[in-house]
């Protein structure tokens, strides 16, 4: 690479737009006005990083309750003060997997609505030069502990993150997975729609296309470093 030119590791290759990405029956878009809001307010520069942290939680929160609507249950008999009656619980063990760094700040939401799942910590970083996931951390997984894993991070860009994950909690056994974000690329549907058919994709926004860096446009530039202020 000569000195000080940027990597241009998306140059040349071909995107979908966000009208084939719509087609994918398994990505779900949020439509709630308040969604759009608290997005608006994230993506803005002027938002300093505890105010984004607020907001990505609040976001987490309300795509993590679209995105739990189906979640299964079984029969749960309890007796209320003045009868017996058969409630309900969450029928199989969760386990919530953040892909590191920006997913970290997904966790304790969704830790208010599935107090017993279990966090499986994920380390992934992109090289910058060809956007492929570079493995770091990898925390606890293990073989037959969650039957549904929940892959939660802000950005699904390429889809090399999100697809590197969902490889590895199908190799501890999971039958069922949700992928949970904020904002995705057409790019990283299609890619992640491809490898893995069987994943129910949630997100706040689908935004227009990656930039020849691998950044969304328009997004919210690099999440990781603006959850823990870090970068310029
Ligand atoms: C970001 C983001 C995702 C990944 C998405 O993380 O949080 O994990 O990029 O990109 P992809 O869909 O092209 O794989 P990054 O690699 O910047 O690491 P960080 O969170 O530690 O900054
Ligand atoms: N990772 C980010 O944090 N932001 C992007 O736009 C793409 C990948």
């Amino acid at each position: 690479m000569v000195e000080g030119a940027r990597p241009r590791p998306m140059a040349g290759r071909e995107q979908p737009t966000r009208a084939e990405a719509l087609r994918q029956p398994r990505l779900h878009v949020a439509t709630h006005p308040l969604i759009a809001v608290q997005l608006t307010l994230l993506r803005a520069t002027e938002t300093a990083p505890s105010r984004f942290r607020e907001l990505l939680g609040e976001l987490t929160t309300l795509v993590g309750y679209e995105a739990l609507a189906g979640l299964a249950l079984a029969e749960r008999p309890i007796v209320t003060p003045l009868e017996p009656m058969i409630g309900v619980k969450v029928a199989q063990p969760i386990a919530i997997v953040p892909i590191m760094r920006a997913g970290l700040a997904m966790v304790e939401p969704l830790l208010r609505l599935l107090p017993e799942a279990r966090v499986w910590h994920l380390g992934l970083y992109r090289d910058e030069e060809t956007l492929r996931p570079v493995p770091y951390y990898n925390r606890a997984m293990r073989s037959g502990q969650a039957a549904h894993c929940i892959v939660v991070d802000p950005m699904l860009a390429t889809g090399g993150s999100a697809v590197s994950a969902v490889d590895l909690v199908k190799e501890v056994g999971a039958e069922r997975i949700t992928y949970i974000g904020i904002v995705a690329a057409p790019y990283g549907v299609a890619q992640l729609t491809e490898a893995h058919p069987d994943v129910e994709i949630y997100v706040a926004a689908l935004d227009r296309e990656l930039n020849e860096q691998g950044y969304i446009c328009p997004g919210l530039g690099d999440a990781g470093d603006r959850v823990f202020h870090t970068g310029e």
